[in-house]
Order: structure tokens, then C-alpha cells, then sequence
């Protein structure tokens, strides 16, 4: 039977439910100082921060255009896949898989794009330093794009020339594109590909004009990135009351989501590492999971991405960059230190913003949902594949309900970004 739904039975309703928080609210310990330092400290969502390499990172013209190659099947090997196809706009930019499957299945779990644009390193070993940078990963990936520079640059000539002119410059004249040779990359590891041998055998001129296109292809594509920042979540409205001093704030979060934050800022020991208002200290830590079903191997993580950002051909200081080169310039890359012990086996603390929609979890999708994960804290089961668990972790203590953690998970989900913003633009 449904109840009818008369002004009398929705009053009713409504008394109910501001009894329940009521309720609720009187069996809470009220925050101490600190506490309540912490939980503001969490909120609201960052605003965005300076990208120093990408002069065209706040352009609306180039966030267009990225949006439109985000969406761009052409621009892989098969015509079949689009960054879109692993970052899904509905998906909260996530593919719903355990780890990403392109022309080939990766070794990793798709994060989502959403919170990514303030973070000094990107993907889960931190090996790129920027987003542009990134964005030019997959692209020459062989499992996931498998495309290569040079069609990169004819594509761009042959759909986008006007567009991409008035933002960046001249591209190569048709003549030039169609002298370009069919598929051509550097690949410093395998130097006798084809596709190396072909892209040794072009003038200097001619790799720098095309590296120059396929660059401001990463330039765009950030530019766009930087519309998908995380929006305010119903944790958000709760810290927002907390922080006017609204005495009836707990109306804003449920008592197992209140429970839960207090386990994540006290027992539980989370915002150790989950801190800060994406929810991660954007650093790296072994959390000594157990292995991913079907993948061979160790990941080495952060020991591996910090040696390849170190050579990245994008990174921070190259001719590609647009950082100014000033004595301050490219820090985080001075200071790293592959061999440090604890990168072995470590990844980045992800953000936990909308964590609730973009499940499978982990580097590689080691657990489907977040009572798994949660379940993971509460036990510590094994030892790490490689390297140590960090020190720092300890099993979360009996008198945290697991449940109460979710609830507050769950609460860190706000809306998808814009609308315009989630299809392939035009
Ligand atoms: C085949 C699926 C696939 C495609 C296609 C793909 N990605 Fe990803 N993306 C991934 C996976 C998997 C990772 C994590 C890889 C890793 O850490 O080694 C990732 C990582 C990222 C990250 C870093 C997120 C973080 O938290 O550090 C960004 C940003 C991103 N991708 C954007 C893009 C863009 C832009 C494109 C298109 C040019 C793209 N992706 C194409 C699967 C894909
Ligand atoms: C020592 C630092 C540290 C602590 C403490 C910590 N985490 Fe994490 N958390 C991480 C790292 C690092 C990852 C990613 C690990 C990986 O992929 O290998 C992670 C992953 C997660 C994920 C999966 C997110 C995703 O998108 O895949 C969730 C959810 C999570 N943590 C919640 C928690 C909760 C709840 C607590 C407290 C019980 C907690 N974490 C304590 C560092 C930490």
C-alpha cells in the first residue's frame, strides 16, 4: 500500500524526521576545538589552483576545443576509443571497471578526472606532473589509444585547423601534414619500432612542429579538465553549518555519516592521509594490498613514476612547459628521490570526493565496493607484495562500525559537473 500523499501525511512526515535529528543530534558529543579544526579543514571542495606549464589553461576557447578531443574517437590507432571511454562523464569520469580496458586491458584502475587538477603529480605512481603532460599518456599508450604524433597532428589539421589556429598558433601547412610520415613517435625503450625508426628519420624541424601540435592537444584537453572540479556534497552543507555556528547543523548529515566522520578525524586515523579538501595529502603510501586477480607481477608504484617523471619529456623545465624557468621553478622534481625506501610499492593517496560513484577501488581495483575497502582497514590481512606496509596504518579499533564509515563515504558525493560540460561539445 502506498501512503496517500495529503498536506497532513506530508506534515507528519516532515515531524517525523526533524524528531529523528533531533534525536539524533542529543545523542552526539559535540565537536571539541580541534575537532572541528579538522572537519573545516576537510571543506569546502579546493578552488582552482595556477597551472604553471599551460598558458591556455584558463582559456575558454582551448577548454572547448579539449572538451571536443576528450570525446574524440579519432583520436586512436582503432577509431574506437575516446579518453571518454575509461573517464565516463556519468560515471563520475570513471569506467565502472576493476582496472581499464582500451585496445588492450591495463594494469591499472581508472581514477576519476574530477579533483585531479590541483595535484603536483598525476596517475596512481604519480609519473606525470602536470595535466597536459598526462593527457599525452594515453595517447601513445599501445593499450589504450595506440596512436601515435604524427596522426595525432594530421587529425588535428584535418577536423580542427580553424579552432585550433585561433588559440594556438599556426599548425603544419596541409603540405607539410601530408608529407608526415604514416605513424611516427619517439619510443626511447625501443628504439628499433618502426614507428621510432620512421620518427628519427624526420627533420628537426619537422618532429618539433608536430610535438608542438600534439602538446597543445594535452594544453586543451586540461583546459577542459579544469571545468570538472568536485562540487559541494551533502558533507559539505553540514561543515558550511558547522562553520556559521548553526545550532541545528546536524540536520545537514545523518547520525551513522556523523559517526563516520568522527571514526575518519579520531579512531580510524584516516585524515592521516585522507586530508585536506580533497581528502588526500597527495603523497605516496604502501598500504600493503593484497594482489589484483589476474595481474602478474609486482607494481612497483611510486618507485617506478618517480624515476619516469624525473626523464618525462613533458615534465616541469622542458621546452614544452610554459613555467617560467625561475630559480623556484620545478621544485617538486628537484627534491625527488626514487630510491627513498618507501616508494617501494606506494601510490597516491586518491581523493575520496564522490568515492561513493567511482568504485572499483585501489590502484588495481582490488575491491568492488567501499564496505571492501573499509573491511580492508579493519583487518590489515598479509603482508605488502613489495616494499613494507606503511608504518603508519593501523587495523581500525572494534568500536568503529564499518557501516558509519561508508555512511560518511557516501555523504562526500556531490552533483556531476555542468551539464554542458559532460557530452562531446560543438
Ligand atoms: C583505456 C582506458 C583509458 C583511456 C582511453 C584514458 N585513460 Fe585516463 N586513466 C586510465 C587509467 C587506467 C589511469 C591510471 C593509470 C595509472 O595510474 O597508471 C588513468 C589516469 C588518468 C588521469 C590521472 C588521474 C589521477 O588521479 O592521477 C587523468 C587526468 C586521465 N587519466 C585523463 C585521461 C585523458 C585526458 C585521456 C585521453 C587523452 C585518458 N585519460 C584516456 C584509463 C584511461
Ligand atoms: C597511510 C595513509 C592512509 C590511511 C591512514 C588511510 N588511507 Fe585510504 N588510501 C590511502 C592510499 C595510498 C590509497 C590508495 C592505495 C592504492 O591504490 O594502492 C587509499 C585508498 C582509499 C580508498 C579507495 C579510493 C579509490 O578511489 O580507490 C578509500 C575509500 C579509502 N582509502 C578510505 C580510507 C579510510 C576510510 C581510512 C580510515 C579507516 C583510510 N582510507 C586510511 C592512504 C591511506
Amino acid at each position: 500500500m502506498t501512503l496517500p500523499r495529503t498536506p497532513l501525511a506530508t506534515a507528519a512526515l516532515v515531524l517525523l524526521s526533524l524528531s529523528a535529528a533531533a534525536c539524533g543530534q542529543a545523542n552526539d558529543t559535540p565537536w571539541t576545538a580541534p575537532e572541528l579544526r579538522l572537519i573545516l579543514s576537510l571543506s569546502p571542495p579546493p578552488a582552482l589552483a595556477y597551472s604553471a606549464g599551460n598558458r591556455f589553461a584558463d582559456d575558454d576557447r582551448a577548454a572547448r576545443l579539449g572538451q571536443k578531443l576528450f570525446f574524440d574517437k579519432g583520436l586512436s590507432r582503432s577509431g574506437q576509443i575516446a579518453c571518454a571511454t575509461c573517464h565516463e562523464p556519468a560515471r563520475f569520469f570513471t569506467d565502472g571497471r576493476a582496472r581499464a580496458k582500451g585496445v588492450a586491458e591495463t594494469n591499472r584502475n581508472a581514477p576519476t578526472v574530477m579533483g585531479t587538477q590541483n595535484l603536483p603529480f598525476v596517475f596512481h605512481d604519480g609519473r606525470k606532473d602536470s595535466l597536459w603532460a598526462q593527457a599525452l599518456g594515453p595517447l601513445e599508450s599501445d593499450a589504450e589509444h595506440a596512436f601515435d604524433r604524427t596522426a595525432a597532428a594530421r587529425h588535428l589539421a584535418a577536423s580542427y585547423r580553424t579552432e585550433y589556429e585561433a588559440i594556438f598558433g599556426s599548425l603544419p601547412s596541409q603540405a607539410e601534414i601530408a608529407a608526415l610520415p604514416a605513424q611516427a613517435r619517439p619510443r626511447p625503450l625501443d628504439s628499433t619500432h618502426p614507428q621510432a625508426r620512421a620518427w628519427a628519420a624526420m627533420a628537426e624541424p619537422q618532429r618539433s612542429a608536430v610535438t608542438r601540435a600534439f602538446v597543445n592537444i594535452g594544453k586543451a584537453i586540461e583546459a577542459y579538465e579544469r571545468k570538472l572540479l568536485p562540487r559541494p556534497a551533502p558533507f559539505d552543507a553540514y561543515a558550511s553549518a558547522l562553520r556559521r555556528g548553526d545550532a541545528d547543523a546536524a540536520r545537514m548529515l545523518d547520525a551513522p555519516a556523523r559517526q563516520g566522520l568522527r571514526a575518519f578525524i579520531g579512531a580510524g586515523g584516516c585524515v592521516n592521509c585522507h586530508n585536506g579538501p580533497l581528502l588526500t595529502d597527495m603523497a605516496f603510501h604502501n598500504l600493503g594490498l593484497p594482489p589484483a586477480a589476474g595481474v602478474i607481477g609486482v607494481d612497483g608504484g611510486r618507485s617506478v613514476g618517480a624515476d619516469q617523471v624525473r626523464r618525462d619529456e613533458f615534465r616541469c623545465g622542458t621546452q614544452w612547459s610554459d613555467a617560467t624557468p625561475t630559480a623556484g621553478a620545478c621544485q617538486e622534481l628537484h627534491y625527488l628521490n626514487p630510491q627513498f625506501e618507501d616508494f617501494l610499492g606506494a601510490f597516491r593517496t586518491p581523493t575520496l570526493r564522490n568515492v561513493a560513484r567511482t568504485g572499483p577501488y585501489m590502484h588495481a581495483g582490488q575491491f568492488a565496493t567501499l564496505a571492501e575497502v573499509v573491511g580492508f582497514y579493519q583487518t590489515l590481512p598479509g603482508r605488502a607484495q613489495v616494499g613494507h606496509r606503511d608504518l603508519t596504518l593501523q587495523r581500525l579499533p572494534g568500536s568503529v562500525q564499518a557501516q558509519d564509515l561508508v555512511a560518511f563515504l557516501e555523504s562526500l558525493t556531490g552533483p556531476l559537473p555542468e551539464p554542458r560540460w559532460l557530452d562531446p561539445g560543438g
